[in-house]
């Protein structure tokens, strides 16, 4: 039961220890640190189980460098449990469930006390802080509502500094315009992909992206890089900031860029103990050096999480605009990264180099397959609508030799018509593998 153990001090969102020195910050960590792991082990028989099987014990953490004794949490573990056996509180005294779909088999189920969702609150709070939002600012939140994390996470947030929340969801692109033409949002929070979706749709009917009112994008749930925020900001007239999270540690907020460095995001390390681990050995890697971000809740009272290994690749850098450390933006995931004739590839570098090409929009989809006994790899993109077809010139060609002599390998590239590929309104497939399963 929580009941007995000291809860962790919550944060206000006009003090706390955003602003703490590396000091501090290392200290309440160890301390915090040993509350979750003795929680965790004390709570869920998952966690006891895994600790004896490592021979460790969470007395064994007199440093923060100890952790890399414990053993990691993958995904599996959670569907192993599923629905309700990560959960370290009974069930009366978890106040709200999320759960991410899962492409196969049972989804992740999440869970949050009143604190932990109190928490959260504090946290995007903090985050939307970071971007430039303002309390009174009207905040349009674009994330879908329900099991996922997005809607809700950002709902809290937004309301905890005090803003005026316009819960719109995902999906319904024209009303989405509408509202945002006449309820006249500062800010509005969405995944990068559905907001080039909604610009698309503004031109598509006369409206210039850059006249609305928005002066701030708070974009994440995938990954997404520098060359859209240039042409997110450019568009849109407005400061494109990247935020962090996932289901499994909390939601969105684990992580935010400041709106004055726009130079990776802040992990907001009071609640979250990052690390850098080699993905093929496990071992730890020093700061700077990129690999699989790995999390440990300092706080989670419903699900507290143990070294859980995210899939997403990263590297780790000192702090800027505020002393905790960053994360540079994702390059992308462990399963999306495609492996060509020996070469690794990520979809976000094909976004990059699509973006220096001025007939392509990024509107893109890397197809997988193989035709005879290689795997081909087929980049489908869209021409941009504002580019008439005889100034189209060798755009598929162009993208093709860039790809060659940037990253090293040939592929296809299939140019298609404006608005010809599949929109998501939330996340963006961007890999579709069609190769037969053997
Ligand atoms: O996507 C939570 C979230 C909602 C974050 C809204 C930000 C904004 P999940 O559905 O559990 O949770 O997916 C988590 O999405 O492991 C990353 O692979 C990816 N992801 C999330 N944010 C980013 C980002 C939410 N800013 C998974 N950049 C994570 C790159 C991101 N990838």
């Amino acid at each position: 039961m929580t009941s007995t153990l000291p809860r962790p001090a919550a944060d206000s969102p006009e003090k706390g220890l955003e602003y703490a020195t590396r000091d501090e910050i290392a200290a309440v960590q160890l301390d915090r640190l040993r509350w979750s792991l003795q929680h965790a082990y004390d709570n869920v028989p998952h966690y006891r189980r895994a600790f004896d099987e490592r021979g460790v014990h969470p007395d064994d953490l007199r440093t923060l460098a100890d952790l890399r004794l414990f053993p990691f949490t993958a995904k599996a573990d959670l569907r192993e449990n599923y629905p309700f056996g990560m959960l370290a509180v009974t069930q009366d005294e978890v106040s709200r469930i999320h759960a991410s779909s899962g492409t196969t088999g049972r989804p992740t189920v999440v869970g949050y006390t009143a604190n932990d969702v109190d928490n959260w609150a504090d946290l995007v709070a903090r985050s939307l802080r970071a971007a430039g939002v303002r309390p009174s600012d009207k905040v349009h939140v674009a994330y879908g509502y329900g099991l996922f994390t997005g809607g809700l996470g950002a709902h809290y947030g937004a309301e905890r500094l005090g803003c005026t929340v316009i819960p719109m969801s995902g999906g319904m692109t024209d009303r989405q315009i509408q509202l945002i033409e006449d309820f006249r949002p500062d800010a509005i929070m969405v995944t990068p992909s559905y907001m080039l979706t909604i610009v698309d749709a503004m031109l598509a009917k006369g409206i210039d992206p850059a006249s609305t009112s928005l002066r701030t994008g708070v974009f994440g749930a995938e990954p997404w890089t520098e060359q859209m925020r240039k042409e997110l900001e450019a568009q849109l007239d407005m400061d494109a900031v990247d935020i962090y999270g996932l289901s499994e540690v909390m939601g969105p907020g684990v992580a935010m860029e400041c709106v004055e460095t726009k130079d990776g995001l802040h992990i907001w390390e009071d609640h979250f103990y990052p690390e850098i681990i080699d993905p093929m050995t496990g071992e730890v890697l020093p700061d700077g050096e990129e690999g699989e971000l790995v999390f440990t809740s300092l706080t989670k009272e419903a699900m507290p999480i143990i070294r859980y290994r995210t899939r997403d690749l990263t590297r780790l850098l000192p702090g800027t605009a505020r002393s905790m450390r960053r994360m540079q933006k994702v390059t992308g995931r462990t399963d999306d990264m495609i492996i060509l004739r020996g070469v690794n590839l990520f979809p976000t570098q094909i976004e990059e180099l699509i973006l220096t090409v001025p007939a392509l929009a990024p509107q893109f989809q890397c197809v997988l397959e193989r035709p005879g006994r290689m795997d081909q790899l087929t980049v489908r993109v869209e021409y941009r609508h504002d580019v008439p077809a005889e100034h189209r010139g060798a755009a598929a060609v162009e993208l093709q030799k860039l790809i060659k002599n940037r990253i090293g390998v040939t592929v296809t590239v299939d140019a298609v018509e404006p608005a010809a590929l599949f929109r998501s309104t939330g996340k963006a497939k961007r890999l579709v593998d069609n190769r037969p399963k053997d």
